[in-house]
């Protein structure tokens, strides 16, 4: 009865006065609840003591019968306490003897009263209103509202500004509130603002999460902004903005909205490029929308905060305040990968905002929200591949290295034995998701939905997403609901499926287990055809955790040698846990199961089909498509760093990598690479191991570097290819590397050029493996500081790492350097492969062949 009682204070929604669906489900248990908050804020900005005084009203309704004590979350504010009143009516019923207690250590004001409250129900539609006074002081380091100092250009001298950050629950250092991420009220906000008074600063600019209703001006100099009433939001939604800075404009092609951005006056063009980049984005939403429907009512407020702030508030929608250092484009600091890391961060939030958010006319609800940021990462990719670097492409392009991307980010987090599955997220609000599975719930589900996207086709995959956003407006989206649809719309493609698994099932299986499979691939060549066996078992860096899994895995493949292989065009089954066998005829050739790696698992190959791609890797690698070639790259570290491949056979795959030129097989290298110094990991890491890969990769690296370096290309792509060479080059030690970066840093400092924030990382890790030299010649400013950050970090990493390992013994010389055991193994070669004409090989691949197939027999 309760329960039932609840669920229709849920759906009353006070916003209009009438009655409107909004919560449908779940509603809370609590004995008072919020619906509407009214702040009146009176700041004043000083430079020793900033601070605003507000006049608080919340309307609150009772939940349960008998409630006597009304407990509000408050923290680090100065409650006036004769001025807390609760009104019924013009009746304030407070308790006279006993009003009140503050608790700042448990941030809890507890307001007694002296009649029960009259429980809310369809024939007593009794609101209360809380009023209580305050002031707040407001310093640098403050939580939930803080002062921000900065150095103004323009007046040449440093200005302060108010902003809030209120996720997850910081609210309650703002103002006295109910302090629960699942209430929803309706805010109205008033600002008087006090011009002309010494020592105060002027300020002109106040921003909150509604529009501004009217200005007026009363007695005593102030003005009044009166603010419409907000939408229904949670408490981490609220923000509010007050300073002296400028504006600049941008509106959307198809549509009304509108990026306001917001930065000190002389600093606006700094961030042109975010600006643009901002609504290029919104036009390609709309483009992939096909419809005009604004994204939200009222314009989108961008606000540069110079201060430390990490990324937008996921809650947000038309405020949205991110650190200036992480939105700022100077070409004398920003380097290409901040740029990188800035258009994601946009692209990411203008998704989220697309897919749901509290300014839609209709309000979109996810239901389960871990799933919505994973949507909203796989189309910021997608965005991301459509703006190409900021060369728009005339028709939709699938994406491709970006997906790749997630990937690896996914993989190198997903393997170890405590990673929940994303079910478990469940209801959880975004807010809630602890930051160390930020990347997990991103990444991966981003990862699953490319993997899907490739299997059910691109424009059915997406045709479908728009359709079903389209038709779900206004109502809540659900993954269930998502998937039912998604079978719907893919049902044609039912009789492709050997055993009809649908995208539901598909994706519940990915869902609902931790971590991702390798496949095994044992070709059994005595055979014609040939017959391929796949089996499938957990990946674990370490010897836990490597049980059989029953993952429902779309594969598709490709071949070297059959030109009329059938399946590779309809690649279209799925395994299971069995043992899955099917005939190809290979010819001799390799059989690539994942094509271009969209998969998300790893493969490991018999020796024989491993030797065989090695041989075509090295003879002309352009026969392995690109990105089938990064993720063999990628696959290799990881399945040697699992102990799953010996070192020799891994060295020998990744020996073609000085005839690399593709930026994404690098990018996969690099990320590879860094699998090695995974902590535990059954490939028994010693450190004169190490060193052996240093220096295999070093000798790799060095064609493409050279060639890189000299190159004086600007284009986004080269840049980013560069300075990924560079970091890689740098972190292998290579001393041309960082003899260069210095170089550059010295070039920099004379003015010469801007070639240097794409080496600056690097020039911190070296400069950091220096432990004399740990200097820079001048205070860093945030965006040098945040490279800074990042390299101190992984040099600690590399340190700690190597420190644990043990010294190891020095591997035996490879066979293949003394030409008296080259002699002897040839001959063994000639024995193995007569039949297979291996004679005619060049001699490098032959020397390979013949190293890898001792490996082979010495296994056996
Ligand atoms: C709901 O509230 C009542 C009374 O405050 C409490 O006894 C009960 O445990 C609560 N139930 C839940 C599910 O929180
Ligand atoms: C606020 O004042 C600053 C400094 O005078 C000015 O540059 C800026 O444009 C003003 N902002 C607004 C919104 O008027
Ligand atoms: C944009 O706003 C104007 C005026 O507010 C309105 O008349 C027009 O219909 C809007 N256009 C779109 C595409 O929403
Ligand atoms: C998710 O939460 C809902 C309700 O909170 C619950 O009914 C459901 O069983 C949960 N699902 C999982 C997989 O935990
Ligand atoms: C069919 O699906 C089941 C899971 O329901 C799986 O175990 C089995 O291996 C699949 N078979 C084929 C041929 O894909
Ligand atoms: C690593 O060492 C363990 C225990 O000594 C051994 O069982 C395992 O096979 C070794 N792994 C490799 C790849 O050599
Ligand atoms: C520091 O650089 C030198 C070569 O310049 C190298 O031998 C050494 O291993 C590096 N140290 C670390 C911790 O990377």
């Amino acid at each position: 009865m309760f329960r039932a009682f609840l669920i229709f204070v849920c759906l009353f929604s006070f916003t209009k006065g009438q009655s409107v669906i909004v919560v449908d489900e779940e509603c809370l248990n609590y004995t008072v609840y919020p619906v509407q908050y009214e702040l009146s804020i009176y700041p004043y900005i000083y430079a020793d003591h900033s601070y605003y005084d507000c006049e608080l009203i919340i309307t609150v309704i009772a939940n349960a019968p008998n409630v006597n004590v009304i407990d509000l979350d408050a923290k680090d504010l100065e409650i006036q306490g004769e001025s807390i009143k609760v009104f019924d009516g013009p009746n304030n019923i407070v308790n006279g003897p006993r009003p009140f207690e503050y608790n700042d250590l448990t941030s809890k004001l507890r307001i007694y009263l002296k009649e029960p409250l009259k429980m809310y129900s369809k024939g007593n539609r009794q609101l209360y209103n809380i009023k209580i006074m305050f002031r707040k002081f407001v310093k640098e380091d403050d939580s939930g509202i803080f002062l921000v100092k900065y150095y103004d250009e323009q007046s040449k001298e440093y200005k302060y500004l108010l902003q809030t950050r209120l996720s997850p629950n910081k609210a309650k250092y703002f103002f006295p509130c109910f302090e629960n991420p699942k209430f929803e009220a309706v805010f109205k906000f008033r600002v008087f603002i006090l011009k002309d008074m010494k020592d105060l600063q002027y300020t002109n600019t106040s921003i909150v999460i509604a529009e501004e209703l009217l200005t007026h001006s009363i007695k005593d100099g102030y003005t009044i902004i009166e603010y419409m009433a907000s939408p229904q939001v949670g408490l981490h939604q609220v923000g509010f903005h007050y300073s002296v800075f400028a504006n600049t404009q941008l509106q959307a092609k198809h549509t009304n909205d509108t990026i306001i951005l917001w930065a000190p006056i002389d600093e606006l063009h700094d961030y042109k490029f975010i600006h643009n980049f901002g609504i290029t984005i919104i036009d390609l939403i709309h483009e992939y929308a096909k419809d005009d429907r604004a994204l939200v009512q009222g314009p989108i407020n961008l606000i540069t905060v110079p201060d430390l702030i990490s990324g937008y508030e996921i809650g947000s929608w038309n405020l949205l305040t991110n650190g200036a250092y992480r939105i700022v484009n100077i070409a004398q600091f920003t380097s290409i990968k901040q740029l990188e890391a800035m258009t994601f961060e946009l692209a990411q939030h203008l998704s989220r905002i697309w897919l749901g958010n509290p300014g839609e006319i209709e309000r979109t609800r996810w239901k389960e929200e871990w799933f919505k940021e994973g949507m909203a990462t796989y189309l910021a990719y997608h965005f991301l591949t459509q703006y190409n670097y900021g060369n728009p492409l005339p028709e939709m392009r699938p994406l491709t290295v970006y997906g790749l991307q997630m990937k690896h980010k996914a993989m190198a987090v997903d393997w170890h034995k405590s990673t929940p599955a994303l079910e478990t997220f469940n209801r959880s609000l975004a807010i809630e998701i602890p930051a160390r599975y930020k990347d997990l719930v991103m990444m991966k589900t981003g990862a699953i939905l490319w993997m899907l996207e490739n299997w059910v086709e691109s424009e059915k995959f997406h045709k479908s997403i728009m359709n079903y956003m389209k038709s779900r407006r206004g109502k809540y989206v659900s993954l269930e609901d998502f998937t039912t649809t998604l079978d719907h719309d893919t049902i044609e493609c039912f009789h492709q499926f050997f055993n009809g698994s649908t995208a539901s099932r598909i994706l519940g299986s990915w869902f609902r287990r931790r971590g991702y499979p390798v496949i095994n691939v044992q070709v059994l060549r005595d055979r014609t055809p040939n017959s391929v066996q796949l089996k499938q078992r957990q990946f674990s860096f370490t010897l836990d955790n490597r049980e059989v899994t029953d993952f429902l895995i779309p594969i598709s493949y490709v071949v070297q040698n059959n030109q009329d292989c059938y399946n590779c065009y309809k690649p279209r089954f799925t395994i299971g846990a069995q043992t899955y066998t099917f005939s190809e005829n290979l010819k001799d050739g390799w059989i690539i199961v994942n094509r271009q790696g969209t998969g998300y698992y790893r493969v490991n190959y018999d020796p024989v089909t491993w030797t065989l791609i090695a041989k075509s890797l090295i003879e002309n690698n352009a026969i392995i498509d690109e990105l089938n070639r990064a993720q063999i790259v990628n696959d290799v570290f990881a399945l040697y760093v699992a102990g799953d491949m010996n070192m020799d056979l891994a060295m020998d795959v990744l020996e073609y990598l000085e005839k690399e030129r593709s930026p994404a097989v690098w990018a996969a290298a690099a990320a590879g690479y860094e699998l090695l110094s995974t902590e535990g990991a059954n490939c028994n890491m010693s450190k004169q191991v190490y060193w052996e890969w240093e220096s295999f990769m070093r000798k790799k690296v060095i064609p493409m570097y050279s060639q890189l370096i000299k190159s004086k290309d600007n284009q986004w792509l080269t840049r980013l290819f560069r300075k990924n060479v560079l970091d890689l080059a740098c972190s292998l030690n290579y001393e041309h590397c960082h003899s260069h970066v210095r170089r550059i840093y010295v070039e920099d400092r004379r003015g010469k050029h801007n070639l240097f924030p794409d080496c600056r990382m690097s020039y911190f890790f070296v400069l950091g493996n220096e432990t004399f030299s740990n200097t820079y010649s001048r205070e860093l400013n945030p965006i040098e500081e945040y490279d800074k950050m990042i390299a101190d970090k992984k040099i600690r990493e590399r340190l700690r790492f190597i420190g644990r390992i043990p010294m190891g013994e020095p591997r035996p010389l490879p066979i293949v350097m003394s030409s008296t055991t080259e002699q002897t193994s040839t001959e063994e070669v000639t024995e193995e492969q007569q039949t297979d004409g291996a004679l005619s090989l060049k001699y490098s691949s032959m020397v390979l062949l013949i190293t890898i197939i001792i490996n082979y027999l010495s296994l056996r």
